[in-house]
């Protein structure tokens, strides 16, 4: 595989071109250094080569030392086949090109010819291959074909149509290989083999999307996307997942400016090329019956639909107060610029730092933060960087649920048995199948574990291995395998939901002395898309953009402070950007009473909520994709996400509605674009500064990393 290429070179001869490839490149992938393509069916450069489908056959011989070459008799599989010195391919002889028809031949036999109705067509490996190498007519018209169910519901994401499979295992192979669950498998053998899950039950794997792009037939197929649009009625723009924080690249296929489908798009830094389920299947609702797509105020019982002005006016009178009697929580799925317009229209225009994005349990203040990691953000290192990790903790989270591509990548640093992983959790978890050591702590005795573990690292501490199985359960010889393993450069990852946990803070305080003390690295990672953008812009009572402490008399209220003195009568106007509280908070009482006392409340979103019923005017705002804007990922890469899709009704992009707001507030020049929102966020935090150039598109790959 090119990923596991050693560099050590060796000159080889492909086509009568000589060229040094790494050693042991497949030749697969080494024909690429002079723009040469061998077709393939079963080969996927991520998984491991299997040579199943041989449509990738080549002529080999070797140089002898008088210079003749001596040819192997029979073609050989270019992806199965190391480079090594002296090998000489040839890729385009008139013996290969009979090869590959003969292969695709077969392949034909028993393949339906579905082309016309499959949704693979216009974009299927076979049929291209078929076109180019293939034979131009069949030799088997009278002949009854293999029949097999057709559209036979593997899941509820993934429909698979047996008589297309051509049985090259990739979908097998991913689910073994990649995500880890196995969920897939051959059965029967011959023309009979097909892909099945485990007796015959639902596929349920958190990763399962990813099949249906890498089958390069029309067998497994998206049951949300099957017969909605053939590719070529669709346009195709680059854009980044906003379901969960870790920022997958997508791209966003939309006809007429309706999103239709999201396919992985490849970021080696990010997800490479996967998506989880949630990513690919969590958009539709871009297009729900409940867009928000107005503006509303409240006359009475109800809300009607308004105008900007009209709530703009409204917006500006109830919030003249000002100071500690308005207040905003914002949720992470706005964008950069949009958050950074919100802040400054609290800030500057309404002398207010009640301001927050954080729903856990507790929320540690400007001097808590800085206890962690001695004020370096709490995120030290790179998705990319748990591939090569020696060793990995992940303490308090589920991963393939909270950060799926994260999981993928820790998964894959054991897979190619670079890195050994522990986990810490009260329940099991995927990480479990193949963690080297599995402490099972009980619930609200994490801090016991991880006092133990750093005591057990450092030498210092009360908190011994017996200590910790009487308080946690957890057996003293498995907490002394566990820091063993986690050695020098160890990778510490967890989730923002730990501060949750009692001891949430001492927790974290403590991880980040383990990792200390070992030269790793210590991740609190954020849980919504821009959750860390949220942190950096200062949507926070007590920081202002660029992590600048605001003074200890000016801070404003925490979301809990908020949403009590909302409660008590103390705060006169609230306004909710991108936020369902009743979804983001356990408390729903207080959810409920603060919504219900607070005079004025604004509610600003895409789709309509519960919190919207509670509302003195509602907001209508552009989802992701709708507005051009960038987003900070877990690991504080910026990254862009050009306009791609047609605002529904009469939304806005946050950072508009803020700036149109400012306008009629103080008359002066406004924001115009989300390039100038930025422009000024990177005056006041420069880190964001070269992410400047990725508005309005089309952006650099590697995004910006916030120094
Ligand atoms: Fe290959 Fe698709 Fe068949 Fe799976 S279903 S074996 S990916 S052709
Ligand atoms: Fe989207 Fe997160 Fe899944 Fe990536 S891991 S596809 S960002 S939900
Ligand atoms: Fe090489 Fe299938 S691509 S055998």
């Amino acid at each position: 595989m090119a990923a596991n290429a050693q560099t050590e070179t060796v000159t080889i001869t492909i086509n009568d071109i000589e060229v040094q490839v790494p050693k042991g490149e497949l030749i697969v992938e080494a024909v690429k250094r002079i723009g040469l393509e061998i077709p393939i069916f079963c080969y996927h450069p991520r998984m491991k080569p299997v040579g199943m489908c041989r449509m990738c056959l080549v002529e080999v011989g070797t140089k002898q030392q008088d210079g003749t070459v001596r040819m192997m008799p029979k073609p050989q599989a270019a992806c199965t086949l190391p480079a090594t010195p002296g090998l000489v391919i040839y890729t385009d002889t008139a013996k290969i090109h009979k090869d590959r028809k003969g292969v695709l031949e077969f392949l034909l036999i028993n393949h339906p010819l579905d082309c016309p109705i499959c949704d693979r067509g216009g974009e299927c490996p076979l049929q291209n291959n078929t076109l180019f190498y293939g034979p131009s007519t069949t030799r088997f018209i009278l002949d009854d074909k293999r029949h097999a169910p057709k559209a036979y519901p593997l899941s509820k994401y993934v429909t698979l149509d047996l008589e297309r499979c051509i049985q090259c295992g990739r979908c097998v192979r991913f689910t073994q290989e990649i995500s880890g669950d196995s969920e897939l498998a051959f059965r029967h053998r011959g023309a009979e083999m097909q892909p099945a899950t485990f007796k015959l039950g639902d596929f349920k794997s958190k990763f399962s999307g990813n099949v249906i792009e890498i089958c390069p037939v029309g067998a497994l197929t998206s049951t949300h996307y099957r017969f909605r649009a053939r590719p070529w009625d669709l346009e195709t723009k680059p854009g980044i997942c906003t379901i969960c924080s870790n920022g997958c690249n997508v791209w966003v296929d939309h006809r007429k400016g309706k999103m239709v489908r999201i396919n992985g798009r490849t970021n080696e830094g990010v997800n490479e090329e996967w998506t989880c389920d949630k990513g690919k299947f969590g958009h539709d609702y871009l297009n729900s019956s409940k867009r928000l797509a107005a503006p509303l105020s409240r006359q009475g019982d109800s809300v009607t639909n308004s105008s900007w002005p009209e709530v703009y006016a409204k917006i500006a009178e109830a919030f003249k107060p000002g100071g500690n009697e308005v207040a905003a929580i914002a949720g992470g799925t706005a964008s950069n610029e949009d958050l950074y317009l919100l802040q400054k229209l609290f800030r500057k225009h309404f002398k207010s730092n009640n301001l927050d994005h954080r729903f856990t349990s507790f929320l540690p203040s400007y001097e808590d933060r800085q206890k962690v990691l001695g004020g370096a953000p709490t995120v030290q290192s790179k998705i990319a960087d748990f591939e090569t990790a020696p060793s990995v903790l992940l303490f308090g989270t589920s991963l393939a649920d909270e950060l799926p591509i994260l999981f993928l990548r820790v998964r894959k640093g054991w897979f190619y048995e670079r890195t050994k992983v522990v986990v810490a959790y009260h329940e099991a978890t995927e990480a479990d199948d193949f963690a080297s050591v599995v402490l099972r702590y009980k619930p609200g005795t994490a801090s016991a574990v991880a006092a133990g573990l750093l005591a057990l690292a450092t030498g210092t501490g009360e908190m011994t291995p017996e200590k910790v199985e009487e308080v946690s359960g957890v057996p003293a010889s498995a907490l002394r395998e566990a820091a063993a393993i986690l050695g020098e450069g160890t990778l510490i990852a967890s989730t923002r939901r730990l501060l949750n946990l009692d001891n949430g803070q001492a927790i974290a305080e403590n991880l980040s002395s383990l990792a200390a003390s070992r030269e790793g690295a210590f991740n609190l990672y954020a849980l919504t898309a821009n959750g860390q953008g949220a942190e950096e812009i200062g949507i926070l009572p007590d920081m202002l953009p660029g992590r600048k402490p605001i003074p200890a008399r000016e801070r404003g209220l925490g979301t809990y402070g908020i949403l009590k003195a909302c409660a008590e009568g103390k705060i006169k106007a609230l306004w909710l950007a991108n936020i369902d509280p009743f979804a983001a908070i356990g408390d729903r009482a207080l959810v409920e009473k603060a919504l219900e006392t607070v005079p004025f409340l604004v509610v600003q979103g895409t789709v309509d909520n519960e919190a919207a019923a509670y509302a003195s005017v509602v907001l209508p705002a552009c989802a992701p994709g709708e507005a051009e804007g960038t987003f900070t990922n877990i690991e504080r890469r910026v990254q862009a996400f050009p306009q791609s899709l047609v605002v529904d009704g009469d939304a806005k992009p946050g950072w508009k509605i803020c700036s149109e707001l400012i306008l009629r507030i103080e008359p002066g020049t406004p924001v115009f674009n989300s390039r100038e929102a930025l422009a000024e966020l990177a005056a006041e935090a420069p880190a964001f500064a070269p992410a400047l150039d990725s508005l309005p598109g089309p952006q650099d790959d590697e995004g910006v990393f916030l120094g």
